[in-house]
């Protein structure tokens, strides 16, 4: 019984973080089936550091100090049960076990009342950042056991991204409130991918702008106000060339986009919810459209649209309305996660959130330190939209993002994140919707019964009898 905290699964994730706990002062044990992963780990960390790997489950187990704390850190679903299968039996009261993947968030409610039989602490953290976030500080939302979470903070808080010093970890709610933050930090992730390639495509297709000068631009956005990582990224991937061929190296990636899940579940889960995500859905559902590559080939030749003449917008626009449509993918986010906190008792706080989401994830932002001062000024926020300062910087951007897309439509380049950014700035300012049509609808085949501007009560009427 010598180490300070276990780590199960030695992939790369599980692998960094240890690493990182190690270069922090703990003393770490690993555990992988894969014995080449689990003995290479000690060759891997600094010459002092305590680290040692183990692929017996009990050996592993028992070479934790009381109460033992245990990471997990496999793919999410069955992985999961059997890890915790595998290590139960040598478990007690008060041990803590930590799912630091990507669970869907309703496992992790079930792994949690199920390890409370034994009065083991279980709780799901979700951690971002990709490898080198886990290697060198990540961001982290972990939910559950408060109780558990304090015995662990100072570990968390270690390993974490810092930004002002303040570290990108805290206590974020009950039950699987980390898991669910997590998933929603994905689906924003997949909304600001799809509209930065937006962008890219209004560039490359809509106005024939020039691989150079497009990864110029990126490169000089992430010096303003949309300076955030996946920007970043963006604008570093776009210089490498392929070794062999010399071309530019994204060019020859497949469209073909994959997923895990995460986007998908949260606009499932939004669904549920009542909680309009547009953003995040067509996000989603362009990963599943690149997948018909064989019937994209087809429907080019079928389906041709000539574009007339030159188009042109400003570069300056182009930004203005990349910067508008990802404020108003982490509004819909955030207002999921309001409306999960209600439903679900999480105890969400939203400064919190935005506080913790500054650094080391991949949805750091400048922008998220404007949005942790709008839940400061008001904790109850509504939405994002609602605050002042916010709303001054969707106002003066509208225009760029109205301009782009009409170009964007004229060439025929597909930008639906961006419309339904627009779509639902559009929604949520008007006083008045088109939907008392469908609330009449409703009545007239269905006798749903509808509300009056003018009187209370519930209301039908013969729409057939009323005077036209
Ligand atoms: C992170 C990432 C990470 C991973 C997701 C998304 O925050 O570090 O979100 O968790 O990239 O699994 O993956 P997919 O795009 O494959 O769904």
């Amino acid at each position: 019984e010598q180490f300070d905290f276990g780590i199960v699964g030695l992939g790369v994730m599980g692998r960094n973080l240890l690493l990182n706990m190690a270069d922090n002062g703990f003393a770490v044990a690993g555990l992988d089936l894969d014995e080449t992963k689990a003995k290479s780990l000690e060759k891997e960390a600094a010459s002092g550091h305590q680290v040692k790997g183990f692929i017996v489950a009990e050996d592993f187990v028992k070479s934790l100090k009381k109460p033992k704390a245990i990471m997990v850190l496999v793919p999410a679903g069955k992985p999961v049960d059997a890890v915790i299968s595998s290590i139960r039996p040598f478990l007690s009261a008060n041990d803590i076990v930590v799912d630091g993947g990507n669970s869907y968030f309703p496992d992790t409610d079930r792994r949690f009342s199920e390890l409370a039989k034994d009065h083991i602490h279980f709780f799901g953290m979700g951690i971002s950042g990709g490898e080198k976030g886990a290697r060198f500080g990540p961001s982290m939302m972990p939910g559950g056991d408060e109780k558990a979470y304090e015995r662990l903070r100072p570990v968390f808080e270690a390993i974490a991204a810092k930004v002002d010093g303040e570290p990108c970890v805290t206590y974020l709610g009950k039950g699987s409130a980390g898991n669910y933050v997590k998933m929603v930090h994905n689906g924003i992730e997949y909304g600001i991918m799809q509209l930065i390639a937006e962008t890219y495509d209004v560039m490359k297709r809509g106005l024939g702008i020039g691989d150079e000068r497009i990864q110029e631009i990126f490169e000089t956005w992430n010096t303003t106000e949309l300076s955030s990582f996946l920007v970043e990224i963006t604008a570093t991937l776009l210089k490498k060339k392929d070794k062999s061929t010399g071309q530019q190296l994204v060019t020859l990636v497949s469209d073909r986009a994959r997923s895990k899940g995460t986007g998908k579940w949260t606009s499932q889960n939004a669904m549920d919810l009542q909680a309009p995500v547009p953003v995040i859905d067509m996000a989603v559902l362009m990963r599943d459209i690149s997948k018909y590559k064989e019937e994209r080939v087809a429907a080019a030749k079928l389906l041709p649209w000539e574009a007339e003449g030159e188009e042109d917008v400003a570069i300056e626009s182009l930004k203005d309305a990349l910067y508008f449509a990802i404020i108003t993918t982490y509004a819909q986010g955030m207002v999921q996660l309001k409306l999960a906190s209600d439903e679900y008792k999480y105890g969400l706080n939203l400064e919190e959130v935005a506080k913790i989401w500054r650094g080391g994830c991949i949805i750091r932002a400048a922008c998220l330190e404007d949005f942790r001062q709008a839940y400061r000024r008001d904790s109850a926020l509504a939405n994002l939209l609602l605050d002042e300062k916010i709303a001054e910087d969707l106002v003066s951007r509208q225009g760029a993002a109205r301009e782009v897309i009409k170009v964007a439509v004229d060439k025929g380049v597909p930008v639906p994140a961006l419309m339904a950014a627009l779509a639902y700035f559009d929604a949520y300012r008007s006083e008045t919707l088109a939907t008392n049509v469908i609330q009449a609808q409703r009545d007239y085949f269905g006798a749903h019964q509808f509300e009056r501007i003018d009187k209370e009560g519930l209301f039908h009427v013969q729409w057939d009898e009323v005077t036209g």
